[in-house]
Order: structure tokens, then sequence, then C-alpha cells
């Protein structure tokens, strides 16, 4: 590969899976100036990105329309072109399967489809999330099949994406990135690249540091999370503010940082992330029992949050079945529209498990889809609030009148603290 160079006109960046992670970098990439070539199996995402329309909110339909018009990107399903790419940026989905296993089929697919069109100097960046040893064990011989050697023919990096989709503060440009290289000359080119977008890189030694460096980001936060979670239950059954144990703790300059309960965790990553962990130390006969530990707290949350419902309608007279439950927010974490792992959904069939009459309001979604059923979002109005027995402020969108809702709830179970400010009478705090 030649060297890249910002604005360097013939470099030419292919990224693979155009998600959460791969349509910010093509669209980076694009604006830097570079020749994008953007590939995704899903034929609607693609006519939609093609139509100028843009499913990741970090990304905006003018950025994107401004690209697709000037031909700085082009998006398509179709991998032969990326023979034409000097670096190849692999950003596909590393989930779980129905078993709970890590998933690795769209990474070989993927790879599969980069091995069939691989030729002399590209460089092959995996930015999805692995457990350790994958890059150099499983991505390294699938690219290398059609005789071309690793470090020499081509060069391998592994730089996982630290994004955080809906953060205003720290953006792809401004969050610094590990960077590994299978060799010094795989490292280097990697680097070249990044820096050229205007990423910071941080490079580690070895493939597997950068690859358990990001578990470790990742779990640190499932487990830190399941610690809270299980102290807001220990703190309930001793009658102690959970909120203001937090705040309290929060003054110490070092040694702490805050995490706070909820209805558990969602997303992509981290739920996911911690798993790909635990399974990759059991097979490597070092059982990670905090971290199993830990999926089990935040998944068991919801299953708790429906007890404590249960509770807090038998203080009122009322049994939690026949009950009219108003949750609001479904997607996992606040001001963003993606309802992966979410975990106000699980409330929301544990409740719905338990016979409550469940509907659900959330400004970033319309429609969700349960076990064997869809539920659309109410309308929120008066009429809607007022009937519920429980209104359950699951997800805090910064988009909530919280002094409406608190005239006209009769009762509010607030998951966030974000009632905090209001007399307490009406609300119940997690
Ligand atoms: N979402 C996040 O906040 C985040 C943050 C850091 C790391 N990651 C990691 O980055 C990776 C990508 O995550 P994401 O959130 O962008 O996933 P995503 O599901 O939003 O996007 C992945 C895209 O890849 C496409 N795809 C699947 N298989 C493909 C294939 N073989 N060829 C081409 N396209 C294919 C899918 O259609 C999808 O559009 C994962 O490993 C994830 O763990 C995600």
């Amino acid at each position: 590969m030649h060297e890249i160079s910002h604005g360097q006109e013939s470099a030419k960046i292919g990224v693979v899976g155009l998600g959460y992670v791969g349509l910010p970098l093509a669209i980076l990439a694009g604006i830097k100036g570079y020749d994008v070539l953007g590939i995704d199996l899903d034929k609607k995402k693609v006519a939609s990105l093609l139509s100028g329309s843009s499913y990741v909110s970090d990304v905006s339909d003018q950025d994107l329309q401004a690209l697709l018009c000037t031909g700085n990107i082009r998006i398509q399903s179709e991998y032969s072109e990326l023979l034409s790419c000097d670096v190849i940026v692999i950003c596909v989905p590393t989930p779980l399967t129905a078993e709970n296993k890590p998933d690795y089929s769209s990474l070989i697919g993927a790879v599969k489809g980069i091995a069939a069109v691989l030729r002399q100097g590209q460089l092959v960046i995996l930015e999805s999330t692995v457990a350790p040893g994958v890059t150099e064990s499983t991505v390294l011989p699938l690219l290398e099949a059609g005789g071309q050697i690793g470090g020499k023919d081509f060069f391998l990096a592994y730089s996982p994406e630290r994004i955080d989709p809906g953060n205003k503060s720290c953006g792809l440009q401004n969050t610094a990135k590990l960077v590994a290289g299978l060799t010094d000359r795989c490292l280097f080119l990697a680097q070249q690249m990044y820096q050229a977008l205007g990423i910071e890189v941080i490079s580690v030694r070895t493939l597997a540091i950068a690859e358990m460096a990001k578990l470790l980001e990742n779990t640190y936060r499932d487990i830190n999370i399941a610690f809270i979670n299980e102290l807001a239950q220990v703190c309930h059954a001793c009658e102690i503010n959970i909120w203001e144990v937090i705040d309290a703790a929060a003054t110490k300059p070092f040694g702490f940082q805050m995490f706070y309960p909820g209805p558990g965790v969602g997303g992509h990553c981290i739920p996911v992330d911690s798993v790909y962990y635990s399974c990759w130390a059991r097979a490597n006969g070092v059982p990670a029992k905090l971290a199993e530990h830990a999926r089990l707290v935040n998944d068991a949350m919801p299953k708790y949050l429906a007890g404590r419902i249960s509770e807090i309608l038998q203080s009122k007279g009322k049994s939690l079945a026949g009950s009219n439950i108003l949750v609001l927010g479904v997607t996992y974490k606040q001001n963003i529209a993606d309802l992966r792992e979410s975990p106000s959904i699980e409330l929301i069939k544990e409740l719905r498990r338990r016979g409550c009459n469940v509907s659900f309001y959330d400004p970033y979604v319309s429609e969700i889809s349960l076990s064997s059923a869809r539920l659309e979002r109410v309308y929120l109005d008066e009429q809607t609030v007022v009937r519920q027995d429980c209104v359950v402020l699951a997800v805090a969108h910064s988009t909530y009148n919280l002094a409406w809702l608190y005239d006209f709830s009769p009762l509010i179970f607030d998951l966030t603290n974000g009632m905090a400010k209001f007399p307490q009478e009406k609300i119940i705090k997690l």
C-alpha cells in the first residue's frame, strides 16, 4: 500500500458494514476528501443511504447527501470493487447466537468476501469487537487462503471502535483510537490512515492487547453497573436512598467513578462484549466468574423492577395483574433510537407476562416487537397519563416535559432519578 496522507487524492477507503460504527467512519473519510466505497449486505440500508437518508443519529442526511452528490462516497452491496481500495475497514456486527455465544458469522462472511478480491498492498483493518486472538487466528488465515501472506503481500491491523452513539462530547474525531498491527509495517500504515482522518492514535504492541483492551473497557462498565444495580436493591431493602449514596461517594476526588442503577444494560456493546470476554476466558480454562455474575445481575433487573412495581401497587391496594402501566423510554439509553438489547423492552415483556396492560411512549420509537406481538407507541397526552396506575420513567430522554408528566401522572416509578427535583409524594425511586 502506498502511504496515505491527508487529502491524498488517489487513496480509496472501503468500509464493510455501514452501521453505527462503519457509517460515521465512511462519512468522516468522505468529508476528509477520500474516495470512499461503503459496502453493506442489507439492501434496505443501502437503498436508504442512496436516497440520502441516514439511520444513524450521529450522521446527518446533509453530510451524506453532499458526499453522494460529489461522488466522494459510493454505496453498494457487492464486494468486487473493494479491489480498487487501498484500505478496507471491517465494521460488521459481532453479536451473540441464540445460545448466548459469540457469533462470528458476519465477520467470517465479510473476511471471505474481502479475501476473494484481496490484492497486493492492501491494508485490512478490523474494527469489530472480537475476543483476543481472533484477528490473528481467524481473520489472517482466511485472508491468506488465496496464497498472499499477511505483513508481506497485504497488511492487517486491529483497531477497536470506541464510538458512543449519541455522545456529543466524545466523537470519532476527538476520541483516541487503539491500533495494533500484525507487523510494524501494518501498524505504521494503520496509524497513518487514522491520523489522516484527524483521529489520535495510540499504538498497542500486539493485536491481542488491543482486542483485550476493548473487552476490558466494556466489561468494566458491565461489572460496575451490575454492582450499582445490586447496591440499589440492597439500599432499597434497607431504606437508604441509592441516588444520594452515589452523590455522596462521588465527592471523593480520586479512585471513584459514578455508575447509576437502571433497568439493566443494553446496546450492541456492553452486554455482548462481556459475554465475548467470559466465553473466551472459559475456553482458556479460567472462568471469569465476576463478569458472568455481573451479566446475571444486570439481566435480572427487569424481573426485579416488575417485583418492585407489584409492591408499589400493592401498597396502594392494587394488584399488578390488570393494572395500566405506561413505560416511558424503550431505547437502550437516552437520546438515541437504538433498541438493541434494550432492558426496557425486557421490562415490558415481564410486566405483560404478569398480566399488566402495558403501553409505551418513546420519542424515537414508534413501534416495538415483543415475543409474539407488536406494540405501537401511545399518543402521550393528558388522558393517556391520568388513566395509568403507574408511569415508569425508564429512559430519561431529554425531550420529556417532566413538569407536565409530574402534574398528570397519578404515580411515577422513576428509574432514572430524573424526577429528583419534584415533590416526592407520588414519586417512587429505584
Ligand atoms: N454500536 C456501537 O456503539 C459500537 C461501539 C464500538 C464497537 N462496536 C462494534 O463494532 C462492530 C459493528 O457494530 P455496529 O453497531 O456498527 O453494528 P450494526 O449492526 O449497526 O452495523 C453493522 C452493519 O454491517 C452489515 N453487515 C453484516 N454483515 C455484513 C457483511 N458480511 N458484509 C457487509 N455488511 C455486513 C449489517 O447489515 C449492518 O448494517 C461490532 O463488532 C460492535 O461490537 C459497536
